[in-house]
C-alpha cells in the first residue's frame, strides 16, 4: 500500500486546522487501535486500516462541515469530569464552570450534607461536577428533554454517581414537588433571544434549539427559574443561575423583584457579567 495513508501524511494533507485535524485523528487511533493520542508521534508512519480510513474521513468532513468537534468524537471535558455528549444536548462550556464553583464553595460553607437543584440539566454537567468534586451533595436534575435526560442517565452511571445524583423530567419546578426544597439551586437556561443571529452560527447550529432560546426575549426561562426560588430554597439557601453577557442588569432586578437578599454578580474568565446569586 503507498505511504499516503500514513498517520503523517494523513495530518499533512488535511484541510482541517492541525489541532482539531490532530484531535480527530487522535480519537479515531482511540477507537479503532486503543492507541493513546501520542501514537500521532511515536507511530506516525502507520497506515490506517481501511475502516479506520473511512472513521477518520468522516470524522474530518463532519468537521469541515462545521460539526462540533465534541460531538464527533462524542465527549467533553467539563471541571473534573469529562461527559458524553451527543447532538440532544448542549455542548457544556468552560463558562458555566463558574456556577459549580460558586455552588462548591457555598457547600463547603454548610456543615454535613447539602441538598441540589439543577434545573435544565442536559448531560448532566452541573450536578455532576459538583457531586463528583463534593460527597456531601445529594443532587436533583432535572430537564424537559427526555434526550437529555438519556445522556444525563449515561454520564451519572459512568461517574458513579447514582446513588446521590437523582434526574427528573418536566418543566423547571414542574418537575418536582411543591413542597420540595434545597440549599441550593444552579442553573443554566436557555437565555438567547429567538432572533439572536449567533443561533445561525458556528457550533449553536448543530445544538437543540431548546438548550438555546426561550424562543422569546431571552428571559422568560430566567424570570420563571427566579421567582420560583423563595418557593424551593430551604432557609438562607442560594440560587446561583447563568446568564448571557449583557442581561446581568435584567437579571439582577429579577432577583430584587423575587426579594431575594445578598444579591452578587459573578465574572467569567472573560470579566463579563455572567452568573448571577442570590439568596432567600
Ligand atoms: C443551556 S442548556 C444547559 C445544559 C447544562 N446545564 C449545561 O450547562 O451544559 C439548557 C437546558 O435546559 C433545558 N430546558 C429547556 N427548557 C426547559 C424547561 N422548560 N424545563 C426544564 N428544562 C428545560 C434544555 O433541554 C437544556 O438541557
Amino acid at each position: 500500500m503507498s505511504g499516503d495513508l500514513s498517520l503523517r501524511d494523513l495530518l499533512r494533507s488535511s484541510a482541517l486546522p492541525q489541532n482539531e485535524a490532530r484531535l480527530l485523528l487522535a480519537h479515531a487511533l482511540e477507537q479503532h487501535y486503543q492507541l493513546p493520542r501520542s501514537a500521532l508521534l511515536s507511530r506516525d508512519e502507520m497506515e490506517l486500516s481501511p475502516s479506520a480510513l473511512a472513521y477518520w474521513r468522516e470524522l474530518e468532513s463532519g468537521r469541515l462541515n462545521g460539526q462540533p468537534i465534541a460531538y464527533l468524537i462524542g465527549k467533553k471535558g467539563f471541571h473534573n469530569i469529562e461527559l458524553l455528549v451527543a447532538p440532544g444536548v448542549l455542548i457544556p462550556r468552560p463558562e458555566t464552570e463558574l456556577l459549580v464553583e460558586i455552588g462548591l464553595r457555598e457547600i463547603d460553607q454548610l456543615s454535613g450534607k447539602a441538598s441540589l437543584l439543577d434545573l435544565g440539566t442536559g448531560s448532566g454537567a452541573i450536578a455532576l461536577a459538583i457531586a463528583s468534586a463534593s460527597p456531601n451533595i445529594a443532587a436533583t436534575a432535572t430537564d424537559h428533554s427526555s434526550e437529555a435526560l438519556a445522556i444525563a442517565l449515561k454520564n451519572t452511571k459512568n461517574l458513579g454517581l447514582e446513588a446521590r445524583v437523582q434526574l427528573v423530567q418536566g418543566n423547571w419546578y414542574e418537575a418536582i414537588s411543591k413542597e420540595e426544597q434545597f440549599d441550593l439551586i444552579l442553573s443554566n437556561p436557555p437565555y438567547i433571544e429567538s432572533n439572536d443571529p449567533h443561533l445561525l452560527q458556528g457550533d449553536l447550529r448543530f445544538e437543540p434549539i431548546n438548550a438555546l432560546t426561550d424562543q422569546a426575549d431571552g428571559l422568560s426561562c430566567l424570570r420563571t427559574i427566579i421567582s420560583g426560588a423563595q418557593e424551593h430554597l430551604k432557609p438562607s439557601g442560594l440560587i446561583a443561575i447563568e446568564h448571557g453577557f449583557d442581561q446581568s442588569a435584567a437579571v439582577i432586578d429579577l432577583m430584587k423583584s423575587a426579594g431575594l437578599r445578598d444579591i452578587e454578580t459573578h465574572l467569567d474568565l472573560a470579566g463579563h457579567h455572567r452568573v448571577a446569586s442570590g439568596r432567600k
